[in-house]
């Protein structure tokens, strides 16, 4: 495999056609999932010449974690449906590219299992506010032990998402012997909790979330400019521009296409963007246009479907030399060279 696309192909060969559904699939008649990869196609990369140099620095250091390169692993639920070992494999992949893993709440291994796995991982954890706060408290103190370096509060789903191929395909709840092991306290079956999805939540769970915890709070999901004002008054470290792969609200806009608006409204916070990262090019693109750095979500649940942790480590290799061969044709010897210039 030798592109991120080609890493989906044999995915969806060797996936039931339900999870693959599932992973690959959007709400409702999936624009917003077809109009990211598109929006970012339709943007132009113009390169500088002559400017010397032979060396590039991928790096870069995000609320106090450095990452070798600007592409993160974005939080993706279930992943021990795409291979037996699941985020177990993604984290020795992760952590070999020495790269940050953002944990979904919704792992099927506990996030002090996949800290444990590799010592020495960056991880964050990406946190679904609950109504019951002392329980949402209980998995953020869980989070902290585990070594978590930043939350990540995804504020995009007041409600789940309407995605219609599960809809179809009866797809609704983990196999048996599969849990959500993060909403695990206790030994039964029974002490699995489910992850609410709630529209109360509010500006006010923000605010009680920094006074819960020192541990930096990024907020997933944001797309309006004034939402991004109203997180920078609230305090939060940062902003992921994510339309949750448009598994959410079917028809919000691409996210390359709001990102500008996004970080000129946040006030000098550090901004990260998902959606329909692809290439290396893409990458590019997306950092010109002012984010700190990007994630991926499905390619790399397609090369942990494909290889498991050689295909997980095969993914974010590819997307590294893209990014690197990419940086070297536009004239540029690190990520931080790059400006809204170099797109139109
Ligand atoms: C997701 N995403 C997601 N986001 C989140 O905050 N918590 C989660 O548990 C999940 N789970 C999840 C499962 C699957 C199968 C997918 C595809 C996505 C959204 C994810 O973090 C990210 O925003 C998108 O996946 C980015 O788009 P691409 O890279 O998949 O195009």
């Amino acid at each position: 495999m030798r592109t991120l696309r080609e890493y989906e192909a044999v995915a969806r060969e060797r996936l039931d056609p339900v999870h693959y559904d599932y992973f690959a699939g959007g709400a409702g008649d999936e624009v917003t999932l077809r109009a990211n990869e598109e929006a970012l196609a339709r943007l132009a990369l113009v390169p500088r010449v002559l400017r010397g140099g032979a060396r590039r620095e991928l790096g870069v250091t995000l609320l106090g974690t450095a990452a070798s390169m600007p592409v993160l692993v974005a939080p993706t639920a279930f992943h021990r449906l795409a291979a037996p070992d699941g985020e177990r494999a993604t984290v020795r992949a992760v952590a070999a590219a020495d790269t940050i893993m953002i944990v979904s709440m919704a792992s099927t291994v506990a996030v002090e299992a996949i800290a444990a796995e590799a010592p020495g991982a960056k991880l964050w954890f990406q946190l679904y506010i609950q109504p019951d706060l002392g329980f949402t408290e209980a998995i953020v103190r869980r989070a902290e032990a585990a070594g978590c370096g930043a939350l990540v509060v995804t504020v995009d789903s007041p409600a789940l998402g309407r995605r219609e191929r599960d809809d179809r395909n009866g797809f609704h709840d983990l196999p048996d012997g599969l849990y959500c092991e993060n909403l695990r306290f206790g030994d039964s079956p029974g002490h699995v909790r489910q992850i609410a999805m709630s529209p109360e939540i509010s500006w006010d769970h923000v605010a009680w979330l920094r006074d819960v915890t020192d541990l930096p709070v990024v907020l997933k999901g944001v797309l309006h400019p004034e939402d991004a004002r109203l997180a920078a008054d609230a305090g939060v470290a940062g902003l992921m521009v994510s339309n949750h792969g448009g598994r959410q609200l079917d028809t919000v806009p691409a996210t390359i296409d709001v990102l500008p608006d996004v970080v000129a409204a946040a006030g000098g916070l550090p901004v990260l963007m998902d959606g329909g990262i692809r290439r290396g090019t893409d990458v590019l693109k997306a950092i010109a246009l002012g984010a700190s750095a990007v994630a991926i979500g499905r390619p790399v649940v397609w090369g942990l479907a494909a290889e498991g942790e050689q295909g997980v480590k095969g993914v974010l290799e590819r997307v590294r030399d893209e990014v690197d061969h990419a940086l070297v044709q536009c004239g540029c010897a690190s990520v931080r060279d790059l400006d809204r210039t170099f797109v139109r």
